[in-house]
Parts: structure tokens; C-alpha cells; sequence
């Protein structure tokens, strides 16, 4: 059995601080918002608040450009609400992450405009400069991760800069060992202060292998993606090895490294109970399984992805458990059925991805199951990604309607929609107009009138989450899939000494049917999303239940 620890018992919760609640109506989620709902996810079982980006930041990227590490961005409060915001959580009984963004920061970062300013500054080292080629074109031709050139060219110092986001987020040079430094003793001072974790953004990017040029395009593209030679590449855990010793392993706090690019292979080096460097990290390898255009969700490749995951932490390593997050689309929009099935299908999501082994985390909104937005022109969307290449595709003349028809269900606005607390102008978000639009269906789907009904969606997550906290088996059992090869049915059980719990979701809108050997005498139903009594041989569309065997 792996070690005990307070973060594999907890529950989590993601706060978009923009999108969550506004306290003073100037259209823009705040700290103060955030500690007025406190009682909510007290109330909904919620252990350990994410809390996105709330530093100083121009919103380029919405918060995940800092210019300031030490200081709140003028829209969300000051540090002194910060501080009662943190007193509250944890007089509630819960705990709170932050955002680390350390891959990059704002070009408006001190640390940034100190380095463009001249070649020989001190800190030009500390981000990534490179001479243009000899016809004055881009180092080389790798593509940012929000579309067009990595480089961007500085009139002053002619020297081109590298970002792997926006060009308003230069990559920090990780190489430079004043930047671990000053990366580590920023990481200090937040836990001096008090917080419980961070949540790492885009840490397996920070190593970049430039010693590779140009990378193969494909279609005569003139860029091609950056991910070959900038994303877990050899030599990143001696940083992160450095970044450990130096802040983490000296503080009772969780961290989840956001870990694109990291597979089961290697994911010991990240979590192993020895060799890791995090507690957890959120995977990538599920989220691609679904794309516009397609029918139906893949279940098997689901299944596939995450059993081998859980497989191959078996007792050594965590999982990060998540379907949503601010850069996802909603899943019951896309894996599920907004429309004739959206209790269902969100209920059988919810069961299937909780329950295995790990700490779930749940995005804003989804425990009430909010949905994708209705896009209908670029105008409506904030995405740098989408506008950037939006920007390129018209550019060239190319096809901009077939670019909107793909966004519109996939980009990462869906998200961001500002969260549906009841009926009143604004969803109850704000007596402002918003930052950006409410979803049109807020009078049908709100946390007010879901609290109110028992068979919500809502009360469905409140039940799960005392079911995940009623028997360490949820926790600490062990996991094993149940009828591998059904491509409807996602099921597995859960094992702690003598107790055996069933986990069953059927996945799709037909009926399907499950087989299971040790059938025990007793089965006792302990969740479920339909009425009446359930027929394992004949499961209804999006069924699922939790079954002490
Ligand atoms: C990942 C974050 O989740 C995303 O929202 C952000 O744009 C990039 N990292 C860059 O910080």
C-alpha cells in the first residue's frame, strides 16, 4: 500500500478567478468572490482549491503571463484580500494551491524589459536570445504552442527572442542558474507565507534541446511544432531535482505538475514515490481522444489511457484525476450528450474518472454541467490561441468558416464562460456585463436551483464525494478494470483487504452490457444515476453505479 498522505485523501476543486464570481460588479471575477463562495465548496466536500493565476499580469493569457510574482493583479484585489482569502480557506478546514507559471513570464516583467534592454545586461541571460539566420529570418523553425513562430524579432538589440506561448510570454533560460534561484526562493516566499501547493504549469517545457534545428514540417508548412525538442527533454530533472531540494522537500505541501508529454514510460522520474520530483501531475493522454467530426467518444482508447496509468502508479506514484480544466472544452458537450442525456452522460463521466485511484479534481462548473458555448463568430472568442490562428489562416486565405467550425466545440473559451450561479441578469455572476458571455442556457443549468433538487447533478457530486470519502478503500484500494475489451462500459473495481466496490459507467447512448465473473451474492447499490434497480446485462444509456460487491 502506498504511504498515507492528506492530499491523496482530498478532493479538489479549480478556481478560474476570472470566471468564478465578481464581488464588485466591474464584469471580472475576484479574490473577494472566491471567499464569498467558500461555504459553497465547504458545502459541496471540496478539500483543496486550485486558484489559477491571481499574480500582477497584463492578460495576454489571462494571468498565465505574470509580471509580478509577489503581487495581485489589479482586478482580482490586493494582497491583503490574498491574505484573508488564504485565513478563510483554511479556517474552513481547506487548503489552497497556487498557479506556478515559471516556464515564462510577461514581457512586461521587470526581468524581461531588463533583458531586452541591452545585449550585455545583466539579465539578458535569463531568457533565450538568439541571432537572426543570415537572411535576418526566425533561429529556426519551431512553432509556438498558440501557432506561428517561436521567435520574435527585437528591433533594439536585433536579436530575436523565444516563446513557446504568446510573444508576450518569453521563455525563461532554465540554463541559467540565477533564474533556478530566483525561481526557488519566489516558491519559498509563497510558502513562508502560508500556501498548501502548487499546481506547476507547463513545467515540461522549461528544457529545450536547440541543439536539434530545424525540426521535420509536414505539407510544406513553414513551422512545425516545437514539441520534439521542447518538451520533456533529457536533462529536465536535474532542475526539477534542484527546484526540490531547494523549496519543495522542505514544506508539508501538495504539488501537481501539469506534465504534457509525459507517459507512463517515464512517469516515475515524475511521482515516484523515490525518484519523483511532484506529488502528481495531470497527464495529457486523454485528452486528445475526442475530436470534432467524430461520433462517438472512444471508450476503449479512454480506458486504455487511463488503466495503464493507474496500472503503472500501482504503489509507487499518484494520479491527478481530472475530464475538465480551463483549457478543455466541457466534456459533457463533447465525451457526453448536452442535449438527451445530459444528466447522464455527466453523472457517468463523473463516477467513471473519480473514483479510480488518485486525487480527483473538479473544474468550476462541471459539478453542475455546464456546457460548451454557443460560438458563432471570432468576435465572441478571447483565446489567444484561436485568434492567432485565426490571424494566420485568414492571412494566408485559407479557410476560416472550416478553423471556427473546429473551435467552436474544442477551443478553450468554452471553460472560461463566467459560472452559473442562478437565474438573475449574469447568471448571478456579476450586475455587470461580464467579461465574456454567460452561457445563453444559465435560466436551465445554475448552482441555485441545483441545489434546491435532489436528483441534480450537483447533489449527484455531493454524493460522490461522500461515497470517495466514506472507506479508504476509495482512496488507498487497488484498481483493476472489469470487462477490458467492452467498448461501451467502463467499469472497474476497487480493493482494500475483504472490501470490493464495483465502479460501472456505461459511456455511451445506446444500451450495452457488462460481464462480470465474481459476481457476489449481496451487491449493494450505493450510487446511481437512473431510478429503479440496476441491470448489469442491460445498462441504459450513460448508467452508472457504484456496487459493493
Ligand atoms: C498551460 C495553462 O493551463 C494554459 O492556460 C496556459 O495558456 C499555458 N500553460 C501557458 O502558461
Amino acid at each position: 500500500m502506498t504511504t498515507k498522505k492528506w492530499w491523496k485523501e482530498a478532493v479538489a476543486y479549480q478556481v478560474y478567478p476570472r470566471s468564478f464570481n465578481d464581488s464588485n460588479n466591474d464584469g471580472i471575477g475576484d479574490l473577494n468572490g472566491l471567499i464569498a463562495k467558500l461555504d459553497y465548496l465547504v458545502d459541496l466536500g471540496i478539500d483543496i482549491i486550485w486558484l489559477s493565476p491571481m499574480y500582477k499580469s497584463p492578460n495576454d493569457d489571462n494571468g498565465y503571463d505574470i509580471s509580478d510574482y509577489f503581487d495581485i493583479m489589479d482586478e482580482f484585489g490586493t494582497m491583503a484580500e490574498f491574505d484573508a482569502l488564504l485565513e478563510a480557506v483554511h479556517n474552513k478546514g481547506m487548503r489552497l494551491i497556487l498557479d506556478l507559471v515559471v516556464n515564462h513570464t510577461s514581457d512586461e516583467h521587470p526581468w524581461f524589459i531588463e533583458s531586452r534592454s541591452s545585449k550585455t545586461n545583466a539579465k539578458r541571460d535569463w531568457y533565450i536570445w538568439q541571432d537572426p539566420q543570415p537572411d535576418g529570418s526566425e533561429p529556426n523553425n519551431w512553432e509556438s504552442i498558440f501557432n506561428g513562430s517561436t521567435w520574435e524579432y527585437d528591433q533594439k538589440t536585433e536579436q530575436y527572442y523565444f516563446h513557446l506561448f504568446s510573444k508576450k510570454q518569453p521563455d525563461l533560460n532554465w540554463e541559467n542558474p540565477e533564474v533556478r534561484q530566483a525561481v526557488i526562493s519566489m516558491m519559498n516566499w509563497w510558502f513562508d507565507k502560508g500556501i498548501d501547493g502548487f499546481r506547476v504549469d507547463a513545467i515540461t517545457h522549461i528544457k529545450k534541446s536547440f541543439d536539434k534545428g530545424n525540426l521535420p514540417t509536414t505539407n510544406q508548412q513553414k513551422f512545425a511544432p516545437a514539441f520534439d525538442a521542447a518538451m520533456n527533454q533529457p536533462g529536465i530533472h536535474t532542475w526539477l531535482q534542484e527546484v526540490k531540494e531547494g523549496s519543495l522537500d522542505h514544506y508539508d505541501i501538495m504539488t501537481v505538475g501539469e506534465a504534457n508529454g509525459v507517459s507512463p514510460a517515464d512517469a516515475h522520474l515524475w511521482v515516484g514515490e523515490n525518484e519523483g520530483k511532484f506529488d502528481m501531475i495531470f497527464q495529457f493522454e486523454h485528452l486528445g481522444l475526442w475530436q470534432t467530426g467524430e461520433s462517438s467518444f472512444d471508450v476503449l482508447a479512454y480506458k486504455n489511457v487511463l488503466a495503464t496509468w493507474q496500472k503503472r502508479l500501482e504503489n509507487n506514484g499518484w494520479n491527478a484525476l481530472f475530464i475538465e480544466n480551463h483549457d478543455q472544452p466541457r466534456r459533457v458537450s463533447t465525451w457526453g450528450d448536452d442535449q438527451q442525456f445530459w444528466y447522464e452522460s455527466a453523472t457517468s463521466h463523473a463516477i467513471v474518472y473519480f473514483l479510480q485511484q488518485g486525487t480527483p479534481f473538479i473544474y468550476q462548473g462541471q459539478e453542475i454541467g455546464m456546457t460548451n458555448y454557443p460560438f458563432e463568430h471570432i468576435e465572441t472568442f478571447n483565446d489567444v490561441a484561436v485568434i492567432n490562428e485565426y490571424n494566420i489562416v485568414k492571412a494566408q486565405g485559407g479557410d476560416t468558416e472550416a478553423l471556427l467550425h473546429k473551435h467552436k466545440m474544442e477551443n478553450r473559451d468554452n471553460g472560461r464562460t463566467p459560472m452559473q450561479w442562478n437565474t438573475d441578469k449574469h447568471a448571478g455572476f456579476s450586475t455587470a456585463e461580464p467579461w465574456f458571455p454567460v452561457n445563453p442556457n444559465y435560466k436551465d443549468i445554475n448552482v441555485a436551483q441545483q441545489l434546491e433538487d435532489p436528483d441534480s447533478i450537483l447533489n449527484f457530486y455531493k454524493d460522490l464525494i461522500k461515497v470517495k470519502k466514506s472507506d479508504d478503500v476509495f482512496t488507498y484500494g487497488q484498481f483493476d478494470l472489469v470487462d477490458e475489451n467492452n467498448s461501451q462500459v467502463f467499469a472497474y473495481t476497487r480493493k482494500l483487504n475483504d472490501i470490493t466496490y464495483l465502479i460501472v459507467g456505461n459511456l455511451t447512448d445506446k444500451n450495452a452490457q457488462l460481464s462480470l465473473d465474481n459476481n457476489s451474492n449481496k451487491p449493494q447499490t450505493i450510487l446511481h444515476n437512473y431510478d429503479g434497480d440496476i441491470d448489469l446485462q442491460n445498462l441504459r444509456p450513460f448508467e452508472a453505479a457504484v456496487i459493493k460487491l
